[in-house]
């Protein structure tokens, strides 16, 4: 396969950011930017093979830069939220960045999603690689010790994009990658004419400010049953559970069955057929309907409410303050490496 490359911008200090775009034989492609380590574009055919451009993002780096909704990006050190922007560890606490009210949202201040990042290409026999490196230094956003990451984005023949998160640390430190892209696959308007699939049998509940409470619930009976495929906008338009109706959509941890790589999600869309399968083995999806999205987007397209659903594979949110949570402690000298893959296909 082939990678170009393409001039983006020049940031602030004078760093050149560029776009890398790997296509496939069959006409899809996939371009990564190393502002934010952030997906920029996917296209995809449709069943006419009218190809369009499956996820929400900007033209230029500006638009980036005042990017609100981490749109496309790599979040990191930790991502979603931190109650009240501290923790305790082994007998000290760490004080965060409070960017979201009193909480720490995606790294706070400091977050991945707006770094420099270095890139490494790598053309191979029906695969290539975008590898972008970062150094968080210790300290920054208020997180212990400085780690190193590595954000590995291959896509190929097979129109599988896979993304391997690794990183080590100097310290003990909590991480947590996922990658924010809002996914429309019809390239325009809204997602409610999109069916969505989680293979969840709980999901966790939150409180006013979007932090767990630490229950954990089933979706029976309630409008985050999505174990069988359900039309969005149905359930916006029917979901009764408060914390949706607050929410006015999907803004919710599941706990995804099963463990190790797995299909865990699947979105379709059924007029152009299609379809991106979710492959992780993270324990946790967090599904952002985009109800609160207002963002000018690419070729001047308003990114308005529901104009894209992000798919964020993780480990549960607020895992630092509830000890039933898996830990998201990694280990000085211990290799982080978590895998998530994004199969597309018409059907
Ligand atoms: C951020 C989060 C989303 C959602 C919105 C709410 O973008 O990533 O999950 O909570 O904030 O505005």
């Amino acid at each position: 396969m082939a990678i170009t490359i393409r001039p983006f911008g020049i940031d602030s200090l004078g760093r050149r950011i560029n776009c890398y775009t790997m296509e496939n034989r069959h006409g899809y492609s996939v371009s990564i930017i190393n502002y934010g380590a952030s997906i920029q574009s996917i296209k995809v055919p449709d069943r006419c093979g009218k190809i369009e451009d499956v996820v929400l993002g900007f033209d230029t780096l500006e638009g980036y830069q005042n990017n609100t909704a981490y749109i496309g990006a790599t979040i990191g050190r930790v991502c979603n939220r931190i109650d009240g922007a501290s923790y305790d560890y082994e007998g000290k606490r760490y004080t965060l960045d409070a960017n979201d009210g009193l909480n720490t949202l995606h790294g706070g201040r400091e977050g991945f999603h707006g770094k420099f990042w270095i890139a490494q290409t790598t053309e191979g026999e029906g695969r290539d690689f975008v590898t972008m490196y970062l150094n968080s230094h210790a300290g920054e956003g208020g997180f212990p010790g400085s780690m190193r990451t590595q954000v590995v984005f291959s896509f190929g023949d097979d129109n599988r994009l896979e993304i391997n998160y690794l990183a080590t640390a100097s310290e003990d430190t909590p991480v947590n990658l996922t990658n924010h892209s809002y996914f429309n696959l019809s390239g325009k308007g809204t997602i409610k004419d999109h069916v969505l699939s989680v293979d969840a049998p709980t999901f966790l509940d939150v409180n006013e400010e979007n932090i767990p409470l630490g229950t954990v619930h089933t979706v029976e009976n309630t409008v985050y049953d999505l174990r069988s495929p359900v039309l969005i906008e149905k359930a916006i338009k029917t979901g009764n559970h408060p914390t949706f109706k607050r929410q006015k959509g999907f803004d919710v941890s599941f706990r995804l069955s099963g463990k190790g790589l797995r299909e865990v999600a699947m979105l379709h869309h059924p007029d152009s057929g299609r379809t991106i399968r979710v492959r992780t083995d993270q324990p946790a999806l967090q599904v952002y309907s985009g109800q609160f999205l207002n963002e000018q987007g690419k070729g001047g397209a308003h990114h308005g409410a529901y104009a894209g659903i992000a798919l964020e594979t993780q480990h549960e949110p607020d895992a630092l303050h509830q000890p039933s949570f898996r830990s998201i402690i990694l280990k000085a000298g211990d290799t982080y490496h978590t895998q998530t893959c994004y199969a597309f296909s018409v059907e």
